[in-house]
């Protein structure tokens, strides 16, 4: 077994029924042993999911900060135990992401020059934006990681030909991202942010964050000595094209008005992960 609940499972009444937010720690079999091209053995491909691998903990404990700068505005029992449960569940998320990053050094790339780009950059998001437009990113970044949760869990494209031990890390992240897909949002609205914020957020996260986001798979790719062929580059479009055309219609869910969360019900594939890790599903 490889994850652990640690924590206190939460659970609001507005879940679907069987599903609740498990705070686990996730620990790697054999870090060592990954291979670098882990993700459909494509340099390009790879170095893209560790550029946002390398965002993931300061992006978690950014997100952390927007959802805990509200939480004197949570009241209720049940809404305190889901922001304790959220900040759990992204701060191991978080840890886990730290260990699989540095292990990228033994390929020679310089992973601590990206972690502290990658840090500058949240940080200044932080420090520029007011609050109501942080927790709008954070609402936003929960819906891609649970659009592309919900692809790694039901693709099975996406999943066949990814490193075995890599399949397990991103599972377990997407599980739990789509367990509290929607705290964020949920605050977002109990806080008086509208559809105006909500729609600024999506302008600021791609303008911020997207664009470092590929300076650093830039920045790892010139570090590695093997430059990616013509056939590598034209084979991660081509699957990068494919992943986008089956995302699209729940990507573009997200601009209306009446958006929820969980109108996409994702129910049936977390009740799949927690029978394969022969988890007890709780709730
Ligand atoms: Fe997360
Ligand atoms: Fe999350």
């Amino acid at each position: 077994m490889t994850y652990t609940p640690v924590h206190e499972p939460a659970r609001s009444g507005e879940f679907p029924t069987g599903v609740s937010m498990q705070p686990r720690e996730f620990s790697f079999t054999d870090l060592e042993s990954i291979p670098q091209y882990w993700n459909l053995d494509n340099p390009v491909l790879t170095h893209f999911e560790n550029a946002f691998s390398i965002m993931i903990p300061p992006g978690e404990r950014f997100f952390i900060e927007s959802v805990r700068h509200y939480r004197g505005r949570v009241t209720d029992a049940e809404g305190r135990e889901l922001i304790r449960a959220f900040v759990q569940q992204e701060d191991l998320h978080g840890r886990a992401h730290d260990a699989f990053n540095e292990s990228c050094e033994r390929f020679g790339i310089d992973i601590e020059r990206q972690r502290r780009y990658a840090e500058r950059t949240f940080a200044r998001v932080a420090k520029l934006l007011p609050a109501k437009v942080r927790l709008g990113i954070t609402v936003f970044s929960e819906h891609l990681t649970a659009v592309g949760a919900h692809t790694l869990l039901t693709n099975e494209d996406a999943a066949s030909e990814m490193d075995p031990q890599m399949l397990e890390f991103w599972r377990w992240h997407a599980a739990e991202e789509l367990e509290h897909k929607s705290v964020a949002f949920d605050l977002f609205h109990k806080v008086g942010g509208g559809y105006f914020t909500r729609m600024i957020s999506v302008l600021v996260s791609v303008l911020f964050l997207a664009v470092p986001m590929v300076r650093i798979a830039r920045g790892m790719m010139r570090d590695d000595p093997h430059q990616p062929t013509r056939d590598e580059r034209k084979e991660a479009v081509a699957f990068q094209r494919k992943i986008l055309r089956q995302q699209a219609p729940m990507l573009l869910a997200y601009f209306s008005p009446r958006f929820h969360p969980w109108q996409i019900d994702d129910t049936e594939m977390l009740q799949d992960w927690y029978r394969t890790g022969t988890l007890e599903p709780v709730g």
